[in-house]
């Protein structure tokens, strides 16, 4: 796992948009596992100003999203269609049929979730999936205890995970209960992973994931058997690193064939 240590979430979203304008830049027909969330936003902000500004093509890009409430249409403004048009998709030229969210109104979920992983498989499979990362070690919605060999399905949330999306929502009784998620296997088998985490709150799931041990208790933790996983954390978050010293140094001193690294070409 490669920890990149940035001052603050501005330099790191913009690293990221960079790691990800360099895969678009050199593989136009990407194929991005994206995520939601507040951690993605100003990654996505820099993508839309990339391609107003410099012309960044998402024209033959496909895209995949992690996970979509079930019971939420899309239209619903808590619903991860609608934060993806709204943070992204409506400012960028992606195609419409390139884009692919899980459909929480899905009548047969087991059957959708079977269909969505066949859609990925016949896209090729993702170069790069972009996470962000729960208080618990979650990715996706994979909560602890998820199969580390999960693929896309249904999960119930955890009660602390419906309290931290209450935000979202007008009221409490709102909140669904129910996802639909890409699998912890499935995320596994993106070409890089890339995870962004910001802010002290998120300082013991980082350490949880980089330096514990590899446990389904801690979803995240299995990206240390990831061969081309990044991880773009603050300062704040990267608090309780015992060896955030060591992850400075590499970066600090990455040969110039390394900078910006070879796991955006998959
Ligand atoms: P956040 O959520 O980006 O809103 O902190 C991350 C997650 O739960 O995966």
């Amino acid at each position: 796992m490669e920890v990149i240590i940035q001052p603050d979430l501005r330099s790191g979203a913009a690293l990221g948009a960079c790691i990800m304008e360099r895969l678009i830049r050199t593989k136009p027909n990407a194929v991005l596992g994206l995520a939601t969330g507040s951690t993605p936003v100003a990654l996505y902000c820099e993508l839309i100003r990339m391609h107003r500004e410099g012309g960044l093509d998402f024209s033959q890009v496909t895209t995949f999203n992690l996970d979509e409430y079930v019971g939420l249409a899309a239209k619903h403004p808590a619903s991860y269609h609608h934060f993806m048009n709204e943070n992204l998709f409506s400012h960028v030229n992606v195609r419409r049929d390139r884009i692919h969210i899980p459909d929480g109104t899905a009548k047969d979920i087991p059957a959708f979730c079977q269909e969505y992983e066949a859609a990925i498989s016949r896209a090729g499979g993702m170069d790069l999936q972009l996470l962000g990362i729960g208080h618990d070690g979650h990715i996706g919605f994979n909560e602890p205890s998820s199969s580390l060999a999960s693929r896309t399905r249904i999960k119930t949330l955890t009660e602390n995970t419906v309290a931290a999306n209450q935000r979202f929502f007008s009221s409490p009784q709102e909140v669904p209960q129910h996802v639909i998620t890409m699998g912890v296997g499935t995320i596994m088998e993106a070409r890089t992973c890339m995870l962004l985490a910001f802010g002290e709150g998120k300082a013991e799931a980082v350490a949880a994931m980089v330096e514990g041990p590899i446990t389904a208790m801690c979803p995240a933790s299995v990206l240390q058997l990831h061969p081309q996983a990044v991880l773009i954390i603050d300062e704040a978050a990267a608090g309780l690193l015992k060896r955030a010293d060591y992850y400075r140094r590499v970066y600090a001193n990455k040969p110039s064939f390394q900078q910006f690294s070879s796991f955006t070409l998959g």
